[in-house]
C-alpha cells in the first residue's frame, strides 16, 4: 500500500464550496453553512459563476480566481460539468476535491469518474467520492457535511460506505451526544480508498475508537493486513452489510462491489481483531463503551444490583458470553457484606434490595471499585418505585468522574419515564448506560473482546518439500489439466508433511500384487483416470482386499468395469493403498475468495459439512492458535474430543494438518481450490485418505 498523508483532508488550512448556492436548501448552501457555523477557522471561499454573496461570505466566480491556498474544496455542481470544476480545482492546486456529486459509476458513468480521477492525479490532487456526504473533522472544527449540523467533537470517527446512513448517522450520533472525531462516507471510492482513510486515521491524535459500515471489500487482504497495524490501544468496530443472501445481491447491485461469503468476513474480522456488530444500535452500544471505558486489568466482575431478577438476567448473559463473574466468596464477603442489608446478598450478583438508594450505591460501587481483585462492574438499576432517582443519577455522575478512567463500569436501568431520562442523561454524558441489561453484557464483552491479546501471524518453520510440489504442480499445469489426479494431490498433501497412508500406481496385475505385499493387507484399489468422477459408482473401487487372489480379481474387475461403463475414460493405472481403521472424519479445506484470497475451511465430514453445514472458516495463512479456536467454533467438535464412552482424538494433529494446508496455498498461489477429505482423525494422529487440488494454469 501506498504511504499516503490526508493530513489536509481533515485539517484543511483553507476550503472553497465549489457550487455554493445562493438558494437556501440547496446542498450546496446547506454545506457552507454547516461549515460557518462548525467555528472552521480556516478561510472559506464559496464558488459559483453568479457571484455576490452567499451567508455574508464574498463569491468567487471562478476557483481560480481565489488568491490564497486551497486545501480543500467540496464539490457541488451537478455532474455534467463536475470533470471540469474538478479540473478547475486540480488547475488551481487544490490538494484535496471532496466530490459530493452524485451520478458517476454508481449508475454506470464510468468514463466521467476516471476522467475525473486521471485530471485530478495528474495535478497531485487526490479525491474523496464522488457520491459522498462530505466529511466532518473536528481537527479542524469543520463540518463540511449537508447532514445535522450539531456535531459534537469527541474521539470516535465513523467511516461509512452509504452515504444515507453515514447522513443517518450523523443525526444519530447528535442524539447521543457521541463525541465524533470525524464522520466521512467513501462513495464510489474512484480514488481515496476506505484503507487509506484507516491508515491516516490510527495515527492522528484525536481518534480512540473507529466504527465502520462496510457493503463490500475489494481488497479484503489488504484491509486485514492494514488493521493488524492499528495502535493496540485503538478499537475497530465493524458493521457489514450484505449478511443474508437477499442482502448480499442487494449490496452486488447497489455499490458494485463485491460481497465476499458472509462466513469469510466473519473469519477475517476476528482474525484481525475487527468487533462485528450485528446491527447498528449494538454497533453505537460497543463504539461509546469502548470510548467511555479504559481497559479491564483482569477477568473478575462483579454485578451489583438492587433487584434479583435483572441480576439473574445479568448473569445468564454474562455466562453466554463467557465474562468470569467472580465467585471468591471471601473477598465479596469481606467487600459487600457491610453494604448489604439483612434480605440482600453479597454474593455475586450483589444485591442490594429494593430500598437501595444512591447511598447504598455509592458504597457499593466504590467498595467494588477500590479493590484489587475486582476488574469491571456492572450496575444494575430497576425502577423501584420508591425512592428517588435524582441521588442515584448523582451518584453515577460522581462515580464516574472519580473512577470513570480506573475500571470498566457499564450501567443499565430499567424503568419508566423518570429512568428513561435519566437514562438519557447519562448517555448524553458519555456514560456507558443501556435499558437493556442484554446490551450492557453485550457492551462490556465487546470491551473484553477488543483488548484480547491478537496473536502475530506467526509463521514457523516446517518442513515442506517446495520443491517436489513444485514439480508436480508443473507437470500437471504442463499437461493442460486444471485437476490433480487423487494420486497427485496424495502426492502434494504428503509433501506439505500431511500423514498419507502408502499408495502406488501399478499398471498390471503383477504390479499390483507386488505394491499390494509391500504396503501390507489389507488394501484398498482405485482406478486412476482424470476422465472417471464418481469412481465408485462405475465399479471402480474395491475396498478390504485381504490377499493375494482378491487382488488379482480386483484389478481385473476395476479395469473390465471401468472400460464398459466409460470407453473413452483415459486409464492410466490403478492406485494400491493401505486400507486404514475408522476414525472421525473431517475435512480441510481450501479455496480462494474474490476478497480475501485463500481461505481455509474445517468441518467434520459426512452430514455435519453436507447437511448442517457445520463448518468454520480462517483466511489462510492461520497461526496454530487461531487454528484451535477455529476448531471449536463448529458444533460439531466435541465428538473429536470424545463422547459417549469415544476416546479423545488427536485435536493437535487436526491443527497440524490444518497449519500445512494453510501454508501450502498460501505458498502456491496458483492451488485455487483443495479438499482433504477425508482426513481422519485417531487418538494418535490423522491419516489422509483422499484430496482434492484445482490449480489455476496461467499463474
Ligand atoms: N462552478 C461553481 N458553481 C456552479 C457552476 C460552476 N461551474 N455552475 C453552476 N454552479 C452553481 C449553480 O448556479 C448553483 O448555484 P445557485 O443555486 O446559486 O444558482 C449551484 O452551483 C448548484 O448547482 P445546481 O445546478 O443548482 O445543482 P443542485 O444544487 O441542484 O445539485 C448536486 C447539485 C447537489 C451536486 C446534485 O447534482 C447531486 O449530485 N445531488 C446528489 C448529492 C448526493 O446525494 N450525494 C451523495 C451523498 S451520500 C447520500 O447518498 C445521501
Amino acid at each position: 500500500m501506498t504511504q499516503t498523508d490526508l493530513q489536509y483532508l481533515f485539517d484543511p488550512r483553507h476550503v472553497a464550496i465549489v457550487g455554493a448556492s445562493h438558494t437556501e436548501g440547496k446542498i450546496g448552501y446547506i454545506i457552507l453553512n454547516n461549515i460557518i457555523e462548525s467555528g472552521y477557522r480556516g478561510r472559506i471561499y464559496p464558488v459559483n459563476p453568479k457571484g455576490g454573496e452567499i451567508l455574508g461570505h464574498r463569491v468567487y466566480a471562478d476557483i481560480g480566481d481565489v488568491e490564497g491556498e486551497v486545501d480543500l474544496a467540496l464539490v457541488v455542481v451537478p455532474a455534467s460539468i463536475a470533470v471540469q470544476a474538478v479540473e478547475a480545482c486540480a488547475r488551481k492546486g487544490v490538494k484535496f476535491a471532496v466530490v459530493i456529486t452524485s451520478g458517476f459509476s454508481e449508475i454506470g458513468n464510468i468514463d466521467a469518474e476516471r476522467e475525473m480521477v486521471e485530471t485530478a492525479r495528474k495535478h497531485g490532487m487526490r479525491i474523496l467520492g464522488p457520491n459522498v456526504f462530505g466529511l466532518y473533522s473536528a481537527a479542524a472544527s469543520i463540518n463540511a457535511t449537508f447532514g445535522p449540523g450539531n456535531i459534537r467533537p469527541g474521539n470516535i470517527a465513523v467511516i461509512s460506505q452509504s452515504g444515507a446512513l453515514g447522513i443517518a448517522m450523523i443525526g444519530k450520533t447528535a442524539e447521543e451526544n457521541m463525541g465524533l472525531s470525524t464522520i466521512v462516507s467513501i462513495g464510489n471510492k474512484a480514488d481515496i480508498t476506505e484503507a487509506e482513510l484507516l491508515q491516516h486515521l490510527f495515527t492522528d491524535d484525536i481518534t480512540d475508537v473507529i466504527f465502520l459500515y462496510i457493503e463490500g471489500l475489494e481488497n479484503g487482504r489488504e484491509f486485514m493486513d492494514l488493521v493488524k497495524q492499528k495502535p493496540r490501544d485503538m478499537q475497530v468496530v465493524a458493521i457489514k452489510a450484505g449478511k443474508s443472501e437477499v442482502g448480499a445481491r442487494a449490496v452486488a447491485s447497489h455499490t458494485g462491489s463485491l460481497a465476499g461469503s458472509d462466513k469469510i468476513f466473519d473469519a477475517a474480522f476476528k482474525q484481525a481483531g475487527v468487533l462485528r456488530a450485528e446491527t447498528i444500535q449494538e454497533g453505537f452500544n460497543w463504539v461509546t463503551t469502548l470510548a467511555a471505558c479504559p481497559e479491564p486489568q483482569g477477568k473478575n466482575v462483579v454485578i451489583i444490583t438492587n433487584g434479583g431478577g435483572i441480576g439473574v438476567l445479568a448473569a445468564d448473559a454474562c455466562e453466554k458470553y463467557g465474562i468470569d463473574l467472580t465467585s471468591d466468596m471471601e473477598m465479596l464477603k469481606k467487600t459487600f457484606q457491610p453494604v448489604v442489608s439483612r434480605f440482600g446478598s453479597y454474593r455475586n450478583p450483589v444485591d442490594l434490595t429494593g430500598q437501595a438508594g444512591g447511598d447504598d450505591y455509592r458504597e457499593a460501587l466504590e467498595r467494588a471499585l477500590n479493590e484489587d481483585s475486582i476488574h469491571a462492574v456492572i450496575a444494575l438499576y430497576c425502577q423501584a418505585g420508591m425512592t428517588s432517582l435524582q441521588p442515584l443519577k448523582q451518584t453515577i455522575m460522581e462515580i464516574q468522574e472519580q473512577y470513570g478512567d480506573k475500571k470498566p463500569i457499564i450501567y443499565s436501568l430499567f424503568g419508566g419515564e423518570e429512568t428513561e431520562a435519566v437514562l438519557d442523561d447519562l448517555t448524553r454524558s458519555g456514560i456507558p448506560a443501556f435499558a437493556d441489561v442484554q446490551d450492557a453484557v453485550s457492551a462490556l464483552n465487546a470491551l473484553y473482546r477488543a483488548y484480547e491479546q491478537r496473536q502475530l501471524q506467526e509463521q514457523e518453520e516446517v518442513d515442506i518439500d517446495e520443491e517436489a510440489i513444485r514439480a508436480l504442480l508443473r507437470q500437471v499445469a504442463d499437461e493442460g489439466r486444471t485437476q490433480l489426479l487423487g494420486t497427485e494431490a496424495k502426492a502434494v498433501m504428503q509433501a506439505a508433511g500431511l500423514d498419507v497412508p502408502p499408495f502406488r500406481v501399478v499398471r498390471d496385475i503383477e504390479g499390483a500384487i507386488a505394491a499390494a505385499e509391500e504396503i501390507g493387507y489389507p488394501v484398498v484399489m482405485k482406478v486412476v483416470s482424470e476422465d472417471i468422477v464418481h469412481k465408485t459408482d462405475m465399479g471402480g473401487v474395491l475396498l478390504d482386499l485381504d490377499d493375494k487372489n482378491e487382488v488379482m480379481e480386483g484389478y481385473e474387475a476395476i479395469i473390465r468395469n471401468c472400460r464398459k461403463q466409460a470407453p473413452h475414460a483415459n486409464i492410466r493405472g490403478v492406485e494400491i493403498t493401505k486400507m486404514v481403521d475408522r476414525g472421525v472424519e473431517t475435512i480441510i479445506g481450501a479455496t480462494t475468495d474474490p476478497s480475501f484470497d485463500k481461505v481455509l475451511m474445517f468441518g467434520l465430514g459426512g452430514i455435519y459439512v453436507e447437511v448442517l453445514k457445520d463448518v468454520a472458516f480462517r483466511v489462510a495463512p492461520v497461526s496454530r492458535r487461531e487454528i484451535g479456536k477455529m476448531m471449536r467454533e463448529i458444533s460439531s467438535f466435541p465428538l473429536l474430543l470424545g463422547v459417549r464412552g469415544e476416546s479423545r482424538k488427536d485435536v493437535n494433529a487436526v491443527i497440524d494438518a490444518i497449519y500445512r494446508v494453510g501454508i501450502l496455498v498460501d505458498r502456491f498461489p496458483q492451488i485455487s481450490e483443495l479438499d482433504v477429505n477425508p482426513l481422519v482423525v485417531y487418538e494418535k494422529g490423522t491419516k489422509v485418505l483422499d484430496a482434492r487440488i484445482n490449480i489455476e494454469v496461467e499463474k
